[in-house]
């Protein structure tokens, strides 16, 4: 649908993207000049959102409300649009192709998608690096390596704005923790802070990022102590100053705490809205001289260049934007999109380890083929938090396993439960006290009244927002039909004041109340749990009823909180893990997937250990014991310990893979797509080897003592030896070295040009069509204070059986650069550098030296 616009061109604030046919500004538009012209109380309000996810609409300058939403893994929108996500593999999967191409496919399809929902900008890539194995975003990551999240950032970040969607390049800076999130501050010397954790930032910068969001945290730097939304040095000396930065630094979502510090502190917009501290406090801080007017003049300039490039701006001339809102509601082409997504999740897919080329699995196989594991009946297809999108459907495991491999009996075989919850509550057990299907939700006043009252019809909807202001809790009641004998687990996991009683028993009750504070820790999303069991004679129903409390989350809305679970009667771990092992004794083939839940990968908490949650280690031991020909696929974010990875024939990494995680599995499996997957991160055999084991604060603050050496330069620092180091990955070809020598950049280069370029040939010895990912790590003996090497350069390489190619990777300036705390910047140091080449940053095959002369 399209509207047509006024003779000012003037849109209703209401009207969206999707609604709109917007008129071009004029080619002199100036923003500084329009931003100065508007009502002082009308450019302070435009410097907070106008609700959770879009920012105020000015209609006198044609300014259209903007619409930002959620990624990395998808594009989420308002949630007002009731329309599926495409699911993407989780980032740390994307990164594994090390494939700069692919992102920028993946990038193109983010900003189709951003287009369907109406977005203008999207809330990704996520640049943090993965500094410990265990934090809580890990999965969000690309990396733990700051150039490799630099290019593939770059390329995602282009291909989204080329598209004239904004990207939101986050969380700036030292953001690698969940523990306390919001409170604590990164302690991080100057020139780790420029090589390492800025230099993401600042390729996407130079590469023309629109806006880039502050942390939760804070940094403390150079003697500035600040939050990361009201880092002075950070965001207006270095970002908007030395980078030239001239998008908007958002806050993170609720992270702004004060009004003067952060205006003056380099932050142009304050996310959520409406209210908070600059709604309440800026306008009032201009008017007695402590934020001046040229400051805010400042911020809504920026906010008109992102409106400008978003095409959020019409009626300052005549002409039509180059922006076809027509299919914007429609969905993308599926199957487009199916392809893309099998492609990136197979080719993310890392081999770990393939003994006697036992992958992949002939097509023609016959005989029973053991599908086994928790996650094989449920894929854990993305990790927990905001960057949680609900999918068109999820490819199941058994059927594209079936599908791959026609004239084989595919069998499915949990192996036993891995979650420690329940899983929810199937909505045709439940009946209210008025014997209607579903459950009863009553409304209570302060005073415990009842006021309203509703009837929800699953356990899947006790998750919902309370409009009406009197409302202080609710009360839900319903009774569980337990359909046989034995022991049935009912399970409550309220957020808050609650008081709850199971068949007229009191099992729980706490008068605390909490407010926006779970949403921002997002316990909210991980409720703990008041289990009741119940043995049952035969069947019988149960009375839940349960009062919980209505939070109210500021800028989130005010909401109802209750998991609502329960499990039947049925075999126990034992006996499903003795089922499965029997099974796969009977078996030609058994594949095992493994992995993480969404228990255990989640933004707001980090992880306690890297352990397999559940028995699934006994599970691999005892089915690679029953049958020779074992596959052990892990379907996890972020590293966990794989004990047994050399004593099983094969292994794969398959990540989070999204939702075409079936069909990435069948054709891995089957060879269809090569998983060409390199690990982005360094895989730990042990606990303690990890050289940063956890990011937990200590008095607020968290010291980067490790320093440069982040990643697999602290394995290579400490001389440990990992289970699968940085850059490991077989896939299904062979390769041999067979050339390296480097010849000049071109001449007359700028300093943006390369120093060098490395022409390296490889070959595919292997019988089959393969790709190779050549990578590039440089080192400088004569100087300790570098990382032992660091990756500089990387390219794939698709090489037909039998066949050679020859690939150049350019050595930018920068790799060779070291940051300078005295001279406050950039220098070349005259040295002979090696250069290495070869498969991981351990199976270095060719090395020659590069020459810097002073
Ligand atoms: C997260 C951001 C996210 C924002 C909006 C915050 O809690 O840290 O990454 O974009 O919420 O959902």
């Amino acid at each position: 649908m399209s509207s047509t616009t006024t003779a000012t061109g003037a849109l209703n604030s209401n009207e969206s993207v999707a609604d709109a046919e917007t008129i071009a500004p004029s080619a002199d538009f100036d923003p500084i000049a329009v931003a100065g012209s508007l009502p002082l109380d009308e450019k302070v309000a435009l410097l907070t959102g106008a609700a959770t996810w879009t920012l105020r609409s000015i209609p006198a300058i044609g300014l259209r409300t903007m619409t930002v939403s959620d990624g990395p893994i998808g594009v989420r929108g308002t949630g007002e649009d009731g329309l599926p996500s495409a699911q993407l593999p989780a980032p740390s999967a994307t990164a594994a192709t090390w494939d700069v191409d692919l992102q920028a496919r993946l990038g193109a399809l983010m900003a189709a998608e951003a287009r369907r929902k109406a977005v203008d900008v999207i809330l990704a890539p996520v640049v943090n690096l993965q500094r410990s194995p265990v934090g809580g975003r890990h999965f969000e990551c690309l990396s733990e390596d700051p150039f490799l999240t630099a290019r593939l950032a770059v390329a995602f970040v282009d291909a989204i704005q080329g598209q004239g969607i904004a990207a939101c390049v986050k969380h700036l800076v030292g953001n690698e923790t969940e523990t306390d999130r919001t409170e604590y501050l990164s302690r991080i010397d100057e020139r780790t802070l420029r090589e390492v954790y800025l230099a993401p930032f600042e390729a996407v910068v130079d590469a023309g990022a629109w806006t880039i969001m502050a942390a939760y945290n804070g940094l403390t730097r150079d003697g500035v102590d600040a939050p990361a939304t009201a880092h002075g040095p950070l965001l207006n000396e270095i970002l908007k100053g030395e980078w030239g930065f001239d998008g908007i630094v958002v806050s993170d979502w609720l992270a702004t705490k004060t009004a003067v510090e952060p205006a003056l502190g380099g932050l142009d917009l304050v996310m959520p809205g409406p209210g908070g501290p600059w709604a309440e406090g800026l306008l009032a801080a201009v008017h007695d001289g402590r934020v001046s007017e040229s400051v805010i003049d400042d911020k809504v300039a920026r906010i008109l260049r992102l409106a400008e490039r978003v095409g959020a701006l019409s009626g300052l001339a005549g002409e039509t934007l180059p922006y076809d809102a027509s299919g914007a509601t429609e969905h993308p082409a599926d199957d487009d999109v199916v392809a893309l997504l099998t492609e990136a999740a197979a080719r993310s897919t890392v081999v770990l380890r393939n003994v006697d080329g036992l992958l992949p699995v002939d097509r023609a196989i016959r005989g029973r083929i053991a599908l086994i594991g928790h996650n094989a009946v449920e894929p854990f297809t993305q990790g927990g938090g905001s960057a949680f999108v609900t999918p068109p459907h999820v490819s199941a495991p058994i059927d594209a396993v079936r599908a791959a491999f026609p004239d084989a009996e595919v069998e499915l075989h949990r192996g036993g439960a891995t979650t420690l919850g329940a899983p929810l509550t199937p909505a045709d057990l439940l009946t209210t006290p008025d014997g209607e299907p579903g459950i009863r939700i009553e409304h209570l006043d302060a005073d415990g009244t009842v006021i309203g009252a509703v009837r929800l019809p699953d356990a899947a909807s006790l998750w919902f927002p309370i409009d009406d202001d009197a409302v202080a809790s609710v009360r839900v009641t319903t009774d569980v039909a337990l359909e046989q004998a034995g022991r049935h687990v009912v399970e409550l996991g309220p957020v808050g004041a609650h008081r709850i009683t199971i068949d007229g028993e009191l099992r729980s009750e706490s008068v605390r109340h909490v407010g926006v504070e779970v949403v921002l820790n997002s316990s909210y999303s991980n409720p703990g749990s008041v289990e009741a069991v119940i043995e049952a004679d035969g069947p019988r129903t149960v009375r839940v009823d349960a009062e919980v409390q209505v939070i109210d989350g500021e800028s989130y809305g005010r909401f109802v909180r209750l998991h609502f679970r329960y499990r039947a009667p049925g075999p126990t771990v034992d006996e499903e893990l003795d089922e499965a092992v029997a099974a796969a004794a009977a078996s030609d083939l058994a594949v095992i997937v493994v992995g993480t839940n969404p228990e255990t990968e989640s933004e707001g908490w980090d992880r306690p250990n890297l352990d397999l949650p559940g028995r699934q280690n006994e599970l691999v031991r005892r089915v690679a014991a029953a049958n020779p020909r074992t596959v052990v696929v892990v379907n996890a974010g972020a590293p966990v310990l794989l004990p047994w990875l050399d004593e099983v024939p094969a292994v794969l990494w398959w990540w989070l893979p999204g939702q075409e995680a079936g069909r990435s599995l069948a054709a891995v499996l089957s060879g269809a797509i090569e998983p060409s997957g390199r690990l982005p991160w360094t895989l730990p055999a042990r606990e303690q080897d990890v050289p940063v084991p956890h990011g937990i604060p200590v008095d607020g603050v968290i010291d980067y003592a490790e320093g440069l050496d982040v990643g697999h330069r602290g394995w290579d620092r400490r001389g440990r030896t990992p289970a699968r180091e940085f850059g490991f990955g077989l896939g299904y070809a062979e390769w041999e070295y067979r050339s390296l020598e480097l010849v000049d950049a071109a001449s007359g280069a700028s300093t943006a040009a390369p120093l060098a370029v490395a022409r390296v040939t490889v070959a595919n010895v292997g019988a089959r069509d393969g790709r190779e990912v050549v990578q590039l790590y440089l080192s400088a003996t004569d100087d300790p204070s570098r990382p032992v090497r660091w990756l500089a350069g990387f390219t794939v390489a698709d090489v037909p059986a039998g066949d050679t190619a020859t690939v150049d990777i350019p050595l930018a300036r920068r790799s060779f650069e070291t940051w300078s705390t005295d001279a406050a910047g950039w220098t070349l140091r005259a040295e002979t550098y090696r250069v290495q080449v070869g498969r991981s940053s351990r199976d270095l095959r060719l090395e020659t030296t590069h020459t810097v002369s002073g």
